[in-house]
C-alpha cells in the first residue's frame, strides 16, 4: 500500500467527515476551518487519491507542541499509516525547536489509544490536567 502524506492541503470538510468516521463528535465546519488556520501544520494521509487519514500539530512553534486529531479510517488501521503521519509531525518539531534548549510533544490519548502513543516513544503521564469547557 503505497502512502502519501501532504502538508497543509486538508479541507475543512474533510477534516469534520474524518473525525465523523471515526467517532469524534461532530464540529461546525466554520470552527474546523479556524482551526486548520491557526495550527501550526496539518498533515493529510492519500492511498492514491482518496484521503485516508490525518494528524495536526497545534502549540507555539518552539517550544511546546500538541498532537491533534491523529486520525487513520478504520480500513487503513493498523498498517502503519498513524505512526508514518505522528512521525512526521514530530520531525516538524524537531526541526523548527533547533535552537531551544528543551522542547515537548503532548497530547491527549483517546481512551484505548495510549498503547499507540507508547509505540512511538510517548510516556503515559499520572499529572496531566483537562478541562472540557461548556460553551
Ligand atoms: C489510533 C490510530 C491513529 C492508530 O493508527 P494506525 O494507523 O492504526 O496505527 P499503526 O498501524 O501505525 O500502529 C502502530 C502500532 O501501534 C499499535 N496500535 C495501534 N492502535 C493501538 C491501540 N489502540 N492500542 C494499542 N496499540 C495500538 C499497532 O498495533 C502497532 O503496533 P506494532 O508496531 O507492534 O504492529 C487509529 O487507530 C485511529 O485513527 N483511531 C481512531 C481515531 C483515534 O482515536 N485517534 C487517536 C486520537 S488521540
Amino acid at each position: 500500500m503505497q502512502i502519501q502524506l501532504v502538508d497543509n492541503v486538508l479541507k475543512a470538510e474533510d477534516f469534520v467527515r474524518l473525525r465523523r468516521e471515526t467517532g469524534f463528535a461532530d464540529i461546525p465546519v466554520e470552527h474546523a476551518k479556524k482551526a486548520l488556520a491557526n495550527g501550526l501544520i496539518n498533515v493529510s494521509a492519500y492511498c492514491g487519491d482518496k484521503l485516508i487519514g490525518m494528524g495536526r500539530l497545534v502549540g507555539d512553534g518552539t517550544m511546546y507542541w500538541y498532537l491533534q486529531e491523529i486520525i487513520v479510517l478504520p480500513e487503513y488501521q493498523k498498517k502503519g499509516v498513524g505512526t508514518r503521519i505522528v512521525n512526521h509531525l514530530i520531525n516538524y518539531a524537531r526541526e523548527n525547536s533547533k535552537t531551544c534548549p528543551f522542547t515537548t510533544i503532548g497530547g491527549v490519548s483517546a481512551k484505548g489509544k495510549e498503547g499507540f502513543y507508547q509505540k512511538l516513544g510517548f510516556d503515559v503521564i499520572p499529572n496531566g490536567i483537562k478541562k472540557m469547557i461548556e460553551t
